[in-house]
């Protein structure tokens, strides 16, 4: 219902409480109950005796409503959950999948106390301005295909972007989005498997967009940036999020139905790691040379000073200067 009065107080310059009221068929009172929910929420809304309300500042919230109101998606975020803290949208995802949940679920964060980034990493997610959002997923996938979902992400985010704000984002392998080289956002992918198929995925994609880098704290700030510091103004995060999921099930469509093919030219043409000098890194391995390629499977190909190429599984790609 908290919905039904956010969409009615969107469409109309000024209701009073009795019209709303008789629109939604609920009490004047329920009315003012719901106003001083969104009120609490963040959201300006004026109320005068002669007027009625009017909503005159909206929360900036990824509130299902707000998020769910010209979704374009068929069964991506049909069911949005959104909380104003977790210890990570992985952990409330993971276990919801665990009990069964949905294809297509999609839990939200305005702020994450443990957030976490690959590898075990930690990623900073302060309240006020970051995207933190997890997808679970059934594909009916050998596991061997799953390195791929990962990069499908990547393609989304950089495609959302776009749509989002006036930036141009690279990947970097395999799965890092970079604006003006520093990093903007990461995804995670977390997943329960057996041999021979997927019992559930937990997609997780974290971007900076209004985060003011001050509540970023050093070291990751000198390599954070958002794409309010890269464009130079406020981006919706609404539309972000809205973008993000249209483009992630437009993408994961094509990827069941005709596979990695086309998509992989995508990643390669928003790349910034390929025909560049890397350093790859995964724990006490470390390896320099050329970023040749990424292979059908998805994997970084590598050739080293002596000219063997290596294939990269996993690690952390930097590119030397
Ligand atoms: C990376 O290390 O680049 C991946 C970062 C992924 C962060 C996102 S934010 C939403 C989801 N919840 C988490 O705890 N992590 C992912």
């Amino acid at each position: 219902m908290r919905e039904s009065v956010l969409r009615a107080l969107q469409e109309t310059r000024c209701v009073s409480g009795q019209e709303l009221g008789e629109k939604l068929r609920i009490s004047r009172t329920a009315v003012w109950k719901y106003v001083n929910e969104l009120r609490r929420l963040g959201y300006q809304i004026d109320s005068s005796p002669r007027r009625g309300y009017s909503l005159t500042r909206s929360a900036d919230l990824l509130l299902p409503e707000e998020v769910g109101a010209g979704l374009e998606t068929r069964f991506l975020g049909k069911r949005i959950l959104h909380h104003a803290e977790v210890t990570s949208t992985q952990d409330i995802a993971e276990e919801l999948a665990r009990a069964g949940a949905e294809e297509g679920l999609v839990v939200i964060a305005e702020g994450q106390t443990r957030g976490r980034g690959r590898k075990g990493r930690g990623w900073e997610s302060p309240a006020g301005g970051g995207v933190y959002l997890s997808i679970v997923l059934r594909p009916d996938l050998i596991p061997s295909l799953l390195i791929q979902i990962p990069l499908i992400a990547g393609v989304a985010v950089v495609r959302a972007v776009r749509q989002a704000a006036p930036l141009e984002p690279a990947l970097n392998w395999p799965n890092n989005i970079i604006i003006g080289g520093r990093k903007a956002g990461g995804v995670l992918t977390e997943m329960s498997c057996e041999i021979d198929g997927v019992n559930y995925i937990v997609l997780g994609i974290g971007v900076n967009i209004n985060t003011p880098m001050s509540l970023i704290p050093e070291p990751t700030r000198g390599i954070a940036t958002s794409l309010a510091a890269e464009c130079g103004r406020h981006v919706s995060r609404v539309k972000f999020v809205q973008k993000l999921l249209s483009e992630f099930e437009t993408l994961y469509s094509e990827f069941l139905k005709s596979g990695f093919a086309r998509i992989r030219e995508e990643w390669k043409s928003a790349n910034c790691t390929l025909g560049g000098r890397v350093r790859v890194t995964d724990g006490e391995d470390e390896i320099e040379g050329e970023a040749l390629d990424i292979d059908r499977e998805g994997f970084l190909l590598v050739r080293k000073e002596n000219g063997d190429v290596r294939r990269i599984i996993t690690g952390d790609v930097t590119l030397c200067a």
